[in-house]
């Protein structure tokens, strides 16, 4: 391929309207990243010489997404021609290859990109290459016409198309291929009188035809170029990516009992021999090491987990858990900001945020830090060794030395010395017989009443 540069325009300003929501389409996530970004990392790996987003007024949650590339606001949407314009004066100059991509398209890969460069760089280098596809339904999308010669004579708009034109299945996915000297002179030409008052940049396909200039389509799959306008569209690109994230995290090496029911982030990170049970979410910055098991009903987001550890089932580790190598997380245990060290075990029912559970430490079962007094949050440290009986409530700020043991059902309001007992319990009363004598005292009396009930049928 030539040295010829690469810029690229992402087109983020329509309304979204058919999402019906108060964010902007291409900040709805896919494999929990804003749909904008997943694409820009796809466009990253083109290493584009200029890239500059379009967006709407009012958007400045995509431009702090998509920061560090530029944006200019297209203050009115009057089509997409209209916001290519729009990029006008960051792509002056430019004598490249311009890309020309929809921010509602986020499954495109670069490999698919460079196909349409590398049509763009060859015989007769076409003035402009478009990324068609064959969907199932082609509904809404644009029809290309292909030409006599196998080329691309003109795009036509479903709504402004002929019943035998909107018969075509080859479909426009929006990516386009542009000459990059040509481009803004092609676009200048474009007009409004269609069916929608838009300027279309599906356009400059038919004004590019009319100069004699060569067009091209290059086809790509579906699966890649599906765009989103409603939820329906969006729960479709998350299953496609959830498909793609599962069959990675095998061939990495990880087992999925039933890949299905698992969701990954876009981050996750697995190592080798990892065993993920059924129906487990990972949230965004996940790393789980090599020799994991993580048990069914398990939902981690912002952590990770060291080699060999075992998690769940049912287990909640939030942002800021380090679960240590070898460490047990057992059934409906909530882990937030803590450390639980090299071996460590909380094995049930219990809540460790703000804290560090030293090797080796067994946190019993109903344990609570008491993090929180509705100001601040407090730290708890429990040292290596440590044994906390089961109900426990360690109320923060508190230390737990190494080797101590905490007596069951006790409130830890204070520190305690390492291999000291903590015990805080109410003495024990001991009534010998007592209760024999209630239940036949009781049982007498309920006899006593039903006899002398008026209801009473013998
Ligand atoms: C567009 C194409 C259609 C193609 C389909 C593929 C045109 C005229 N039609 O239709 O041929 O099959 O995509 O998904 O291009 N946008 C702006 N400013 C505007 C209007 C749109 O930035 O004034 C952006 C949107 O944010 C979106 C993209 O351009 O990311 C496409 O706009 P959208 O309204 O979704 O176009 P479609 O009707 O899907
Ligand atoms: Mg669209």
């Amino acid at each position: 391929m030539s040295q010829r540069k690469t810029g690229i325009v992402v087109l983020a300003a329509g309304l979204g309207t058919r999402m019906k929501s108060a964010l902007p389409k291409v900040m709805h996530p896919v494999a929990g990243r804003p749909m904008i970004a997943h694409l820009l990392a796809g466009l990253a790996e083109l290493s584009p010489d200029r890239l500059v987003v379009v967006i709407g007024e009012e958007m400045e949650a995509v431009e702090r997404a998509v920061a560090p590339h530029p944006t200019v606001v297209q203050a009115q949407r009057l089509g997409t021609g209209h916001a290519v314009l729009a990029a006008r004066e960051v792509m002056a100059g430019f004598d490249g290859d311009v890309l020309i991509v929809y921010g509602d398209t986020p499954l495109l890969s670069s490999a698919t990109l460079a196909r349409m460069l590398e049509a763009r760089r060859s015989a007769p280098e076409p003035a402009v290459v478009v990324l068609g596809f064959r969907p199932d339904d082609p509904g809404a999308y644009g029809r290309l016409i292909e030409g006599a010669d196998g080329g691309l004579d003109a795009i036509v708009e479903a709504k402004d198309a002929t019943p035998e034109q909107r018969a075509v299945g080859l479909c426009n996915s929006g990516v386009m291929a542009v000459d990059g000297t040509r481009l803004y002179g092609l676009l200048d030409r474009v007009g409004n009188a269609n069916a929608k008052g838009e300027y279309y940049l599906t356009d400059i396909v038919a004004l590019a035809r009319a100069d004699g200039l060569a067009c091209r389509i290059v086809e790509g799959d579906e699966a890649e170029l599906i765009g989103v306008n409603s939820r329906a569209e969006l729960a479709v690109a998350e299953r496609i990516v959830q498909e793609q994230l599962r069959a990675r995290a095998m061939a990495a090496g990880a087992t999925l009992t039933d890949p299905a029911s698992v969701f990954f982030c876009h981050d996750t990170r697995l190592g080798r021999d990892v065993v993920v049970g059924p129906f487990v979410v990972f949230g965004p910055g996940v790393s789980v090491a090599d020799g994991v098991e993580i048990r069914g009903f398990c939902h981690l987001e912002g952590m990770s987990v060291a080699t060999g550890a075992l998690v769940g089932p049912f287990a909640r580790l939030r942002p800021g858990a380090l679960i240590g190598p070898g460490a047990h997380i057992g059934n409906f245990v909530e882990i937030k900001n803590a450390s639980v060290e090299s071996g460590a075990k909380v094995n049930h029912l219990t809540y460790i945020g703000d804290a560090r559970v030293g090797a080796g430490a067994n946190v019993g079962a109903g344990t609570i830090t008491c993090n929180y007094d509705g100001f601040f949050k407090d730290h708890t440290d429990i040292g290596a060794g440590a044994f906390i009986g089961s109900n426990t409530s360690l109320v923060a700020p508190v230390r737990i030395g190494a080797g101590a043991i905490v007596g069951a059902g006790s409130v830890v309001a204070r520190d305690v010395p390492g291999d000291a007992l903590a015990l805080t319990r109410g003495p024990l009363t001991e009534k010998q017989g007592w209760a024999r004598d209630f239940r036949e005292r009781r049982a007498a009396e309920r006899a006593t009443k039903a006899a002398s009930s008026p209801s009473h049928k013998s």
